[in-house]
């Protein structure tokens, strides 16, 4: 029996593929590169130091995925696939909606028709909205969310939990990822974004290397101890040992759960700055410039419950995430295009 992979060649992905080879699950990876290239493809089967079928395949796509399930025996399937970019998702809402939405009920209808009725989904702490108070736990009512993006994220939830009521052989587990960051420790897989970052990280380790003049910090007048933004800063590791966690849970029990992935602990992003500093004895040049519209001042995780549902916790700290994401940037400075 094999556990299906989809958006596995993608930033989280890939470093799941090899936490779930080292728990000695074997694994089948399926995406379409649209946000991935085959080179991490390539090092992640080095890394795992074990071979798994791929497959060049679109979740939207019912043949497509039909294959995959006749041709390999999956019993769950962690759920990758789907597109991320917050601003991009406001101009071109519906391509969000159609892959992320529609592309995961394509891929539990097939499920349900293979007989195959255990997700991992990655959803985001983008569901807790704008309303919710630091630190949030998975009892507080969800949604408002700010952007297309997010609410992809809130109605797949929705529709797996849906799922479950209707049919109780259905397991899913809701992973609700905090803010993920680094890299695997080799360096020789990473986050590699097209064109100029969005996100915190990628635009520091640019700026590190000389790529980008210098990073913006989107206001420092936030209700916070430097008035910086405070974030959950997650190593990509870490996370996805909770996913390896996740899917032993899955394969034990029915309904569905919602699990915060991070480590209850909130960094600035001038706290980040600074251990990426000091980590990597580089220099970070920076400028405060006015809020990021749709920002909120403090996101932070209380982890209890992967702890106690799933025997989950991060043990990696914020110098390791500094060091692992310096480390993959440094080693690979255009990413995969080498
Ligand atoms: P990523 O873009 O690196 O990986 C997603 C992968 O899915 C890519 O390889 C892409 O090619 C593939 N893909 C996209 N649409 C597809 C489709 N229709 N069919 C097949 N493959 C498809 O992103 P990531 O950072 O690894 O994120 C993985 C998941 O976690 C996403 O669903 C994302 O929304 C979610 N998430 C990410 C973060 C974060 O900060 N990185 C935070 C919370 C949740
Ligand atoms: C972190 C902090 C910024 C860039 C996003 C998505 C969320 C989830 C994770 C998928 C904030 C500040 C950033 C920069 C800055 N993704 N910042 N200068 O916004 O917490 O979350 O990624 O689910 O849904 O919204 O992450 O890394 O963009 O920002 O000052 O150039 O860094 O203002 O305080 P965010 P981020």
């Amino acid at each position: 029996m094999a556990i299906l992979i989809t958006g596995g060649c993608g930033y989280i992905g890939s470093h799941t593929c090899i936490e779930m080879i080292k728990a000695g699950y074997d694994i089948v990876v399926l995406d379409n590169y649209y946000n991935s290239k085959p080179e991490a493809l390539n090092r992640t089967r080095e890394l795992a130091g074990k071979d798994f079928p791929f497959y060049e395949c679109d979740i939207r796509d019912a043949e497509g995925l039909r294959r995959i399930f006749k041709e390999n025996k999956i019993e769950a399937v962690i759920h990758f696939a789907g597109l991320k970019a917050v601003g991009e998702s406001v101009q071109i809402p519906l391509k969000y909606y159609d892959n992320n939405v529609n592309g995961t009920v394509v891929l539990c209808q097939v499920m349900a028709e293979m007989g195959c009725k255990r997700m991992i989904f990655s959803s985001s702490a983008t569901v807790y909205g704008e309303k919710n108070p630091s630190p949030l736990t998975e009892d507080m009512e969800i949604g408002g969310c700010t952007n297309p993006y997010g609410r992809t994220k809130f109605m797949i939830e929705g529709i797996l939990s849906d799922l479950c009521v209707s049919d109780p052989e259905w397991s899913v587990v809701l992973l609700r990822y905090f803010n993920p960051i680094g890299a695997h420790e080799s360096g020789r897989i990473g986050e590699d974004p097209n064109g100029i970052p969005n996100n915190l990280m990628p635009y520091v380790s640019q700026v590190a290397i000389g790529k980008l003049a210098r990073l913006s910090i989107f206001g420092d007048d936030y209700d916070t101890p430097d008035g910086t933004g405070v974030r959950d800063f997650i190593h990509v590791v870490d996370l996805a040992r909770g996913h390896v966690k996740a899917t032993d849970y899955a394969l034990a029990h029915t309904g569905a759960e919602a699990v915060n992935l991070g480590t209850g602990t909130g960094y600035s992003v001038l706290d980040l700055v600074n251990a990426f500093k000091e980590a990597n004895g580089v220099d970070v040049p920076y400028v405060i410039v006015d809020r990021r519209p749709g920002d909120l001042g403090a996101v932070y995780s209380d982890p209890s419950k992967a702890a106690s549902l799933l025997g989950w916790k991060a043990e990696k700290g914020l110098e390791d995430m500094c060091r692992d994401s310096w480390r993959w940037q440094s080693q690979n400075p255009k990413g995969y295009a080498e």
